[in-house]
């Protein structure tokens, strides 16, 4: 079984993207997808030390209050990496709610799964872009993720599909755009070239994928929310 394969049999079942597959960039290779994943597996054991200075800590914190999140919500955090965000959701969601943590790199999950343990947290080893559980979210959080899918588009309709009516998608980072990209840029391959797109790409792609920008801040920090745009998908679909 390839790689692609194996990690869409981990993903839930659920609607079928083909609709939208012929928009999508089709040069995007499997290759591309098991680098990363292998690169970040490599990157695992340090990442934590590497990523929790006080500082970061707190804007995690100011982050999550901008979520917008409610007792008995259903959460996806996507590309959870080691679960730094997973206590703090879990904290918003309350007992009644449900958070589901997914990740490609196993070495991530391993360290996210010792870490945390909660009756209404599950995980899950799947490429984004494939996991598939329409319409079950009112929150999808992308923390630190975006730039590392090379196919955005394909991984945003996928996100799409799986909000709710009325969810929202949370893509952030604690670092200004130019800060994430000149980050990225001093890393090995395969992730060197994974960048942030601009505001004006990054409003095409949400458009194309039939979501509605309700805030972008690209200041010290990146912080985008857009919700599931129900006409936008009914003109694609036509
Ligand atoms: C920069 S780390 C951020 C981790 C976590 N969100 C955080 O902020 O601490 C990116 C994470 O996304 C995961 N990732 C990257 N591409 C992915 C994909 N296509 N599907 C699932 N996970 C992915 C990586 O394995 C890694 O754990």
């Amino acid at each position: 079984m390839s790689q692609k394969q194996k990690l869409s049999s981990a993903a839930e079942g659920g609607i079928s993207a083909e609709p939208f597959q012929n928009l999508t960039n089709l040069a995007v290779s499997e290759q591309d997808i098991s680098s990363r994943e292998l690169y970040f597996d490599r990157v695992a054991a340090t990442w934590e030390e590497e990523h929790s200075e006080a500082e970061v800590d707190s804007a995690l914190q100011a982050l999550v209050s901008r979520f917008d999140l409610r007792p008995g919500q259903v959460v996806l955090d996507a590309g959870c990496g080691t679960g730094r965000l997973l206590p703090l959701i879990l904290r918003e969601i309350g007992p009644g709610g449900e958070l589901v943590a997914v990740d490609f790199s196993e070495k991530m999950l391993e360290i996210a799964r010792k870490k945390y343990r909660a009756p209404n947290l599950t995980f899950c080893r799947a490429d984004i872009s494939q996991f598939k559980s329409p319409g079950r979210f009112d929150r999808i959080i992308c923390l630190c993720l975006l730039p590392h899918l090379p196919d955005k588009l394909l991984a945003l309709r996928t996100l799409r599909t799986n909000l709710k009516r009325g969810g929202q998608l949370i893509i952030a980072h604690t670092a200004s755009r130019e800060e994430v990209n000149a980050y990225h840029a001093r890393l090995p391959e395969p992730v060197c070239h994974d960048q942030l797109p601009d505001s004006q790409e990054m409003t095409g792609l949400l458009v194309a994928a039939g979501l509605r920008l309700i805030e972008l801040e690209e200041g010290n920090i990146y912080f985008l929310k857009a919700f599931r745009d129900e006409d936008q998908v009914d003109k694609i679909l036509r």
